[in-house]
C-alpha cells in the first residue's frame, strides 16, 4: 500500500504484512525453507555469496512480484537481507499509479546518491521503471538496471549483464506474450498465498497508467495455476489469493479453455484449500456466475472487490470505465441475492476533472445505495501516457480534499453502522496477527473483516479459530474466542 493512497479502512493485507513499504520479513531464511523446493545442485549459480535488498511500493501485485523477483534471485544463489547497506545488490520495485508514489520511489532512489561508485548495483523495476525507462539513468545515474513487469521474464539475461560489468540495461518491451513464470517463489506472507492468473490489462480507463505500465493482457495456462495452487496447499497454505488488474477477464489460453468462474471452483476444489480470495474484479467483465460460484463454494470467500469509481454517469463515460451506475448497480444486486452475506468493497476516485458537486453527489449516493463495507478512494492525479491528463475542468487540490474527507467521514459512519449490526455474531477467522500490547489475536472473516480478539490460547497464528463479536469500531471489530472448535 503506497503511503498516498486515501483509506478509510485498513488495506486488505494490512495485518498480515502485506502494506508495509518493503518485501522483507523473511530475509534469512534460505530457499529451500520458504519454497519447500530444493535448488538443484550443480546449476550455475552465479550470485553465489552476494546479498540483495528488494524494497516494493504499491499495489498487492508489486508485492507479489517481488516475491517472485526474490525467488528468481535466490534461485541464482542470491541471499535476501533485510537492510540495503548489507546489499551488494538494491532493487526498488515501484509504483506510478498516482504522482506521489511516483515521487516517493525518486526521493527514495536520492538517499543513495552517496553509494554511486561503491560498487552496489541498483536497479529500478515495475512501473515507474517501464514509465520513465532510461529517464531514470539520467535522474539516477547510479542505476544500472531498469526492467518493467512486463519484461521479469528476462530479468535472469538482464541481471547476468549487469553482473558482467554492463551500465544502463533495460528489460522496457511491452509486446510480449510471456507472462512471469518462476521456479521458485518468496513467500513472504505465511498465511496468505498470492498467485498471478492474469497479467497487464485490456482497458483503457483514461486516468490510468496500467496498461501503459504493464503492458496487455495475458492469461495464464489453469493447469500452471492449479499446478501452483496444489503445492502451495502441499507447503501448508490454506488460503490463496488470486491477482490480477482485472483479475475476472481470465480466459485459459490453453485447450482447456476455463473462463474466470470455472477457474474459481478448480481452485477452490484442491485438497487442503479452505480461503480462496480474487482481486481485483473489473465490473465489465463481472459475470452472474461468478457469484453463483461463490455462493455455492464455502471455500469461496464472501467478498467481492469491485471498483465502481465514480457514481455519476458523466464521469464514468469520461473515465472510459464502460459500464453505467445502473448496470454496476445491477451487478450489485445478484451478489445481494446470494444466500451467503458477500461483503462488497470499491475504489473510488474524487476530483476527475470536471466532476461537478452533482457528480460527487452521485457518487455519495451510490455508496449509500451500494452500503459498502470497505472503500479506498483517492484524488485524482493527473498521469503521463493518459488520457484524461488532458481534459480540461482540473479540480483544485482543496476540493478535492474536501470532497475526499467527506466521502471519507461518510464512509466511516456507514462502517460503525454495519459492524455494530455483527455484535453478538460469531465469526471463523483465520488468525494472521497478534497485538502484544492489547493481549488479543487478529484474524479475518471470510467477508474480510477484521476482528481483533482475546483468547486463552498461546499459539493461534496459522489456524483457523472462531470469535465472537463484542465491540464495533470503524475499521476491526473486537471480540472474543469461543469454544466452537479450534484447528
Ligand atoms: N488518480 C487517482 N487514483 C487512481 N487510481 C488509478 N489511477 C488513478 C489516478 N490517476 C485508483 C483507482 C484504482 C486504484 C488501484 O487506484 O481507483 O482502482
Ligand atoms: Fe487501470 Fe482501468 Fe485497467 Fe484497472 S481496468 S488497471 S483502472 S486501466
Amino acid at each position: 500500500m503506497t503511503s498516498d493512497q486515501q483509506t478509510i479502512d485498513v488495506r486488505l493485507d494490512s495485518l498480515a504484512g502485506a502494506d508495509r513499504p518493503d518485501a522483507r520479513g523473511l530475509g534469512e531464511l534460505t530457499v529451500e525453507q520458504l519454497s519447500g523446493r530444493a535448488i538443484s545442485p550443480g546449476r550455475p549459480q552465479p550470485g553465489t555469496g552476494k546479498s540483495f535488498f528488494l524494497e516494493t511500493f504499491g499495489c498487492q501485485m508489486n508485492v507479489h512480484d517481488s516475491e517472485k523477483v526474490a525467488g528468481v534471485l535466490m534461485e541464482r544463489g542470491y541471499r535476501s537481507v533485510e537492510r540495503p547497506d548489507e546489499a551488494d545488490i538494491v532493487f526498488f520495485n515501484t509504483c506510478s499509479i498516482r504522482e506521489k508514489a511516483a515521487q516517493k520511489v525518486f526521493s527514495r532512489l536520492g538517499v543513495f546518491r552517496g553509494a554511486a561508485g561503491s560498487g552496489k548495483i541498483f536497479g529500478v523495476l515495475g512501473c515507474v521503471a517501464q514509465q520513465e525507462g532510461e529517464e531514470i539513468f539520467e535522474r539516477a545515474p547510479w542505476v544500472s538496471l531498469v526492467c518493467g513487469s512486463a519484461s521479469y521474464r528476462k530479468l535472469p539475461e538482464l541481471l547476468a549483464r549487469v553482473e558482467s560489468g554492463g551500465r544502463r540495461v533495460t528489460g522496457l518491451r511491452l509486446d510480449t506474450e510471456d507472462t512471469f513464470e518462476t521456479e521458485i517463489t518468496r513467500r513472504d506472507n505465511p498465511f496468505r498465498a498470492y498467485l498471478t492468473i492474469i497479467e497487464g490489462c485490456d482497458k483503457s480507463c483514461t486516468y490510468c497508467v496500467v496498461p501503459h505500465t504493464r503492458g496487455p493482457e495475458r492469461s495464464r495456462a489453469s493447469a500452471a495455476i492449479l499446478a501452483d495452487v496444489r503445492g502451495l496447499a502441499d507447503l501448508g497454505y490454506t488460503e490463496v489469493q488470486l491477482l490480477g488488474q482485472t483479475v475476472n477477464s481470465y480466459r485459459d489460453p490453453t485447450a482447456r479453455g476455463l473462463n474466470f468462474s470455472d477457474l474459481l471452483l478448480a481452485v477452490a476444489a484442491v485438497p487442503g484449500i479452505r480461503r480462496v480470495r480474487f482481486t481485483t474484479s473489473h465490473p465489465m467483465d463481472f459475470t452472474r456466475d461468478i457469484v453463483s460460484a461463490i455462493d455455492s463454494t464455502p471455500e469461496l470467500c464472501d467478498h467481492v472487490h469491485l471498483p465502481v469509481q465514480s457514481g455519476s454517469d458523466r464521469v464514468l463515460c469520461a473515465m472510459r470505465r464502460t459500464y453505467s451506475r445502473d448496470e454496476y448497480l445491477e451487478k450489485v444486486s445478484w451478489i445481494r441475492a446470494a444466500r451467503r452475506p458477500i461483503s462488497i468493497s470499491t475504489d473510488i476516485i474524487v476530483g476527475f476533472p470536471g466532476e461537478s458537486d452533482e457528480d460527487f453527489a452521485d457518487t455519495l449516493s451510490l455508496m449509500e445505495t451500494v452500503g459498502y463495507d470497505g472503500v479506498f478512494a483517492f484524488k485524482y492525479s493527473p498521469r503521463p501516457n493518459t488520457d484524461a491528463q488532458f481534459m480540461p475542468g482540473a479540480i483544485p487540490d482543496e476540493e478535492q480534499s474536501r470532497r475526499l474527507a467527506l466521502l471519507q467521514e461518510r464512509q466511516r459512519q456507514a462502517q460503525i453502522a454495519r459492524h455494530e449490526t455483527l455484535v453478538g455474531k460469531v465469526f471463523e477467522v483465520l488468525v494472521d496477527g497478534r497485538h502484544e500490547s492489547r493481549g488479543q489475536w487478529a484474524g479475518r472473516t471470510s467477508c474480510n473483516r477484521i476482528v481483533n480478539f482475546t483468547s486463552s490460547q498461546t499459539d493461534l497464528l496459522g489456524s483457523y479459530a472462531y470469535a465472537r463479536v463484542t465491540q464495533a469500531g470503524p475499521n476491526s471489530m473486537i471480540g472474543e474466542q469461543v469454544a466452537l472448535g479450534i484447528n
